[in-house]
C-alpha cells in the first residue's frame, strides 16, 4: 500500500522543492511531477491533493505550460501558487493582468473573507513573499476572493465547493510568515493523515534503491561526514552486502579520524574498505604551497585511490550523498558522473562509467540529520561540523609535512574538545584550528622559543555561503590557548580569527 501523497506539478519555480520540504515538515509526503503530467500519471488511490507550483512564464504567453483539464476531475483538492493560480484563473474564465516584468519581494496582504479556509486561524493582515508579475484581476465564477493587497485585487481565491484554491504568493518560502499554516489548512482540506516521517522516507528509499540496483554492486566513498554516512546506512539497509564503502585516509584528516569512523560504523556490519593512503597523499603534496595546486593534487590522488578500489569491487553503481542544495549548485549531472569539484575532495571532475545512486537528492541538510538519527547514526556523527575534502591541507598554508599535520591535528583536537565541553560546538557551525606558516618568538620556562603560530576559527552560518565569527567567550579562548601552547610542541602563539565571510572565506585556502 502506497503512502498517501500530494502531487506537485512543477511549472519551473525555484521554490518547487521547498514545497515538498514544507509538506514533509508538516508530516505530508509530496511528489514532484513535470508540468505536462496527465491526470492518469498523477492519479491513484493514494492521491489526496494537487499543488500547482509557481513558474517563470506568463500564462498569457502562447505556448505557456498548461494543465491537463482531467486533473480537475480527479476529485481531489487543488492549490495553485502564483503561476498555478493564474493558470486556474485563465482556464476557468477569470481575468488576468499582464505585467511587463516580474519581481519578488515582501508584501502585505489583507484577508478579506472571514470564512476563508486557507487563512483559517490567521490574523487579517499578513506578511507574505510575493512574486510581483502577472496577477488575477477578477476571480473566475465560483471562486470567492479571500485576500487582496493594495495592488493585487485577488491575492487569494477559493472555490470551496469544488475545493479549488489559488494564491498569488509563496507560502513555501520562510519570508511568508504563516506559510506553513496556510499549507496545513490546505492539507486538512485534503484529509491528509500527516504521519509522514523519516521512517517512511527510509522505507520508500529502500524500495527505490532495490529497484534501481537490482543485484548490481554499489561503491560509495565514505568520508565520515553526515551526508555520506547517512547514504551508507540507507544503502546498507536496502542492499546489505551489495554495498561496499571505501574510506580513504588522506593523511590530512582530523586526529584519529579513521578510528572515530570505525567506531561509529562498528555496530552496523557494513562492508567498508579502510584505505590508509596517507603516504601517497603526503608524497604527492611534498613541496607544494599553492592552494589550488594542493586541491588538485588531493582531488586527483583521491580519484586514483577510489577508482582502484571501485574497479576491484567490480562496482556497477556509484552512490553519493548528494543533497538538494548540491543539486542546485551543480548542473550537468547526466549519464556520466560529474563529481562536483567543490563538493568532492579536491577539484577534479571524475568521469567514471558508473550509474549514480543518490538517495538523498531531495533532502535538505536538517532532514538528512533526522534520517541519520532514525537509522541509528550516533549523535556526534549526525551533528558533526563539515570538513572540507582537501582537509588539513587547506588549513596549513605553505608546505605540508607529516610533522605539521600532526601538530595541527593535536591543536585542533584540543580546540574541538573544549568547544564540546563548553557547549559551544553546537552553537558554532564550523570550528577548527589553522597552522600558520609564521614563526614567532616566545618564552617557555626560561627558554626562548621560536615556533609556529596557530589561528582558531569558529563561525556561525546558515548555508556556508556567508558566515559570521562565533562570539566565543574569552574564558574559553583563554583555556584553549593555554592548553594548546602547553600541550602541543611546535606552537607558541594563538590568535582568534574575527573576520566574517565575506570578505574572508571560512577556510584559509
Ligand atoms: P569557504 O572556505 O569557501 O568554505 O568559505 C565554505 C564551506 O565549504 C567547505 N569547503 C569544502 N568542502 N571540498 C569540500 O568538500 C572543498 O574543496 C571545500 N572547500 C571548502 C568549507 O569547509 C566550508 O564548510
Amino acid at each position: 500500500m502506497q503512502h498517501e501523497r500530494i502531487a506537485i506539478l512543477d511549472y519551473g519555480s525555484q521554490y518547487t522543492r521547498l514545497i515538498t520540504r514544507r509538506l514533509r515538515e508538516l508530516g505530508a509526503f509530496g511528489l514532484v511531477y513535470a508540468s505536462g503530467a496527465t491526470a492518469q500519471e498523477i492519479g491513484g488511490e493514494d492521491l489526496r491533493g494537487v499543488i500547482l507550483s509557481g513558474g517563470p512564464n506568463s500564462v498569457l504567453e502562447p505556448g505557456a505550460p498548461g494543465i491537463d483539464p482531467a486533473i480537475f476531475e480527479l476529485g481531489v483538492p487543488i492549490l495553485g501558487l502564483c503561476y498555478g493560480q493564474q493558470l486556474m484563473a485563465r482556464d476557468f474564465g477569470g481575468q488576468l493582468h499582464r505585467a511587463s516584468k516580474r519581481e519578488y519581494g515582501k508584501a502585505e496582504i489583507q484577508v478579506t473573507d472571514p470564512d476563508s479556509v486557507l487563512f483559517h486561524g490567521l490574523e487579517k493582515d499578513l506578511v507574505v513573499w510575493m512574486s510581483h508579475g502577472d496577477h488575477v484581476e477578477v476571480a473566475p465564477d465560483g471562486f470567492k476572493v479571500a485576500a487582496k493587497t493594495t495592488g493585487v485585487p485577488v491575492a487569494a481565491m477559493e472555490d470551496r465547493a469544488k475545493r479549488r484554491f489559488g494564491i498569488q504568493f509563496h507560502p513555501e518560502v520562510t519570508h511568508t510568515l504563516h506559510g506553513s499554516t496556510i499549507l496545513l489548512n490546505f492539507l486538512h482540506v485534503c484529509g491528509m493523515k500527516l504521519d509522514w516521517n523519516a521512517g517512511h522516507f527510509i522505507e520508500e528509499k529502500v524500495a527505490d534503491i532495490r529497484r534501481q540496483v537490482g543485484d548490481g554492486r554499489v561503491v560509495l566513498g565514505l568520508s565520515g561526514g553526515v551526508d555520506s554516512s547517512v547514504a551508507a546506512l540507507l544503502l546498507h539497509k536496502a542492499i546489505a552486502k551489495q554495498l561496499t564503502c571505501v574510506f580513504v585516509d588522506t593523511g590530512v584528516m582530523r586526529k584519529d579520524e579513521m578510528l572515530h569512523v570505525q567506531e561509529a560504523f562498528g555496530p552496523f556490519d557494513i562492508n567498508i574498505r579502510w584505505i590508509d593512503a596517507a603516504d601517497e597523499f603526503l608524497d604527492a603534496l611534498a613541496g607544494v604551497t599553492d592552494p589550488e595546486q594542493k586541491r588538485k593534487i588531493i582531488g586527483k590522488t583521491f580519484i586514483d585511490v577510489f577508482e582502484r578500489e571501485a574497479k576491484d569491487v567490480k562496482a556497477d553503481f556509484l552512490a553519493q550523498g548528494t543533497l538538494y542544495p548540491d543539486v542546485i549548485e551543480s548542473s550537468g549531472i547526466g549519464g556520466a558522473v560529474l563529481v562536483k569539484s567543490h563538493h568532492n575532495v579536491g577539484g577534479l571532475p571524475a568521469i567514471m562509467k558508473l550509474q549514480l545512486v543518490e538517495p538523498l537528492r531531495e533532502l535538505f541538510k536538517d532532514e538528512v540529520r533526522r534520517v541519520g538519527l532514525a537509522l541509528g547514526l550516533p549523535d556526534d556523527m549526525v551533528w558533526r561540523h563539515p570538513f572540507p575534502g582537501p582537509g588539513l591541507a587547506v588549513r596549513i598554508p605553505g608546505c605540508i609535512t607529516k610533522e605539521r599535520v600532526k601538530i595541527l591535528q593535536e591543536a585542533d583536537a584540543i580546540f574541538i574538545e573544549e568547544l564540546k565541553g563548553s557547549g559551544w560546538y553546537k552553537l558554532s557551525s564550523q570550528a577548527f584550528a589553522v597552522l600558520l606558516p609564521v614563526l614567532t618568538v616566545g618564552i617557555m620556562g626560561d627558554e626562548r622559543t621560536y615556533e609556529s603560530m596557530c589561528a582558531l576559527r569558529a563561525v556561525t552560518s546558515e548555508d556556508f555561503m556567508t558566515a559570521d565569527w562565533a562570539r566565543l567567550p574569552h574564558e574559553l579562548l583563554e583555556k584553549v590557548a593555554q592548553r594548546i601552547v602547553n600541550e602541543v610542541r611546535g606552537i607558541n602563539r594563538i590568535v582568534f580569527d574575527i573576520t566574517s565571510k565575506p570578505p574572508a572565506t571560512i577556510e584559509y585556502e
